[in-house]
């Protein structure tokens, strides 16, 4: 079963262990899903939705998360099995590797295209170019059978290389680096962008809440992106907090990782929509938006050849530090429930990886007539796993926290055993115990249609 605390790493420093939390989060969610959810669900009142979503909800499970898995120090399912002392429990971890298959399925098909964007920017692809050929170009790509396929299956590798070599170390110190330098493109990107004529009208999207467009259906999607964006509801930061030393202050971190992801999520919404309006690109295009509006960003842009290559390539390592979390969830399940060796398991599981995310690229080319629900299989992996595992998976250890587990031991692990104040602790309590399953559960029930 899981291994003893002494045999468990642990993360160096206390920027270390913010950095490669927010190594999770930080990724594609922020800078490839988040506008376009946002573009889909009325702009403004979806990133207040948002906002409230990432208070409410995703501050206390990640502080839940961070305990968890501290004070078991084993993967997803043993923490829970340990911490609860009963076998059901389990069940958690098993939910959070079907959680972290589905993700990675489409997750690795859209790091691919950042390699392919790479190389376009690096071929001076872009140049010239109108935002009709641009938007024409992504689709043709796209939907091709074999050269999506080639990235992905490069960066399945590239993944499963870093993972062979150990965690830890190397994406602590990638991390640190990517995060200023991927602001700091953000930036210079967002300049250009409000700059561009019509760009306030993106920003008057993008800021201005129209409440008219608040439905279930936004409140659900900020729900799902805020758990995506933040990796929680599958145990990746339980796995992580394993990790975390016994003095950091856990509260602390939580709102660390948590601003930094915002921020990025933020800034990628203010860098893409003025763009998108002064283009005429439509706001509620879907996945796609971002392949399709940045470029046109970094034709007007000076130097706009080399910040074009730099994006997408820090685009596709915070992609890359976010899968490794996400597969870490995996191996460290089968290694330790198994038995199995970890080189083994990672292997293993990138071969079932590459399949899966083949038939997800090959989703949106020859096999877009095999729907499900209406839906292509690329749509239903990031449907089901944004909108129904990952809430399921918070609600799931909302319960446990607020219902089965000791209020005593959460409070001692969350204050270092009475070491740090626990003046907010009930209200910490309250929204785990009330609000946030209160809360899932209604949305759920709504969704079902049984609130009409
Ligand atoms: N948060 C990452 C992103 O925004 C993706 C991710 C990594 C994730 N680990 C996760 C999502 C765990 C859900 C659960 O790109």
């Amino acid at each position: 079963m899981s291994k003893q605390p002494t045999s468990r790493s642990n993360f160096g420093s206390k920027f270390g262990t913010v950095a490669t939390a927010a190594g999770s989060a930080v990724g594609l969610g922020n800078i490839w899903k988040f506008p376009y959810e946002a573009g889909q669900n009325g702009g403004g009142a979806f990133l207040l939705i948002y906002i409230l979503c990432v208070l409410l909800f995703g501050l206390p499970i990640m502080i839940s998360e961070f305990a968890i898995g501290r004070r078991a120090r084993a993967n997803v399912a043993g923490a829970f099995r340990k911490l609860s002392g009963t076998r059901s429990w389990g069940i958690v971890g098993l939910l959070g590797v079907i959680t972290a298959f589905l993700i990675l399925g489409f997750y690795f098909v859209v790091a691919g295209w950042s390699l392919e964007y790479v190389y376009q920017a690096a071929s001076n692809a872009f140049v010239g170019k109108t935002p009709t050929d641009l938007s024409q170009a992504f689709v043709n790509f796209s939907t091709d059978t074999f050269q999506p396929l080639f990235w992905t299956v490069i960066f399945i590798c590239a993944n499963a290389f870093v993972l062979l070599a150990g965690v830890e170390k190397g994406i602590e110190r990638i991390s640190k680096i990517l995060m200023p330098f991927l602001v700091l493109i953000l930036i210079l990107l967002s300049i250009r962008a409000i700059t561009m004529p019509n760009g306030s009208a993106g920003l008057q999207f993008f800021f201005a809440p129209d409440f008219s467009k608040i439905t279930p259906n936004v409140i659900l999607s900020a729900l799902g992106q805020a758990f995506f964006s933040l990796s929680l509801g599958m145990g990746c930061m339980v796995t992580y907090g394993s990790y975390i030393r016994k003095d950091n202050n856990l509260t602390k971190t939580a709102l660390h990782v948590i601003s930094v992801d915002t921020l990025i999520a933020i800034l990628a919404g203010v860098a893409i929509f003025p763009a998108v309006f002064s283009l005429g690109i439509n706001p509620a295009q879907g996945p796609e938006l971002v392949f399709i509006t940045l470029p046109n960003v970094f034709t007007h842009m000076a130097g706009g050849y080399i910040w074009a290559i730099l994006f997408f390539l820090l685009l596709a390592i915070a992609a890359l530090t976010s899968t490794i979390s996400l597969q870490e969830v995996i191996t460290a399940y089968v290694s330790e429930e198994f038995k199995l060796q970890r080189k083994k398991v990672i292997v293993g599981s990138s071969v079932v990886l590459i399949i899966v995310s083949s038939l997800c690229s090959l989703s949106l080319g020859v096999g877009s007539k095999l729907t499900i629900g209406g839906m292509r299989l690329f749509d239903l992996f990031d449907f089901t796993s944004s909108k129904l595992f990952l809430p399921l998976g918070a609600l799931l250890i909302s319960i446990f926290i607020g219902w089965f587990y000791n209020p005593k031991k959460i409070r001692d692990e969350i204050s270092n055993q009475g070491k740090l104040s626990t003046k907010l602790f009930p209200v910490y309590y309250f929204l785990m115990r009330y609000f946030v399953p209160i809360a899932i559960i209604a949305i759920f029930l709504n969704e079902l249609g049984l609130f009409n």
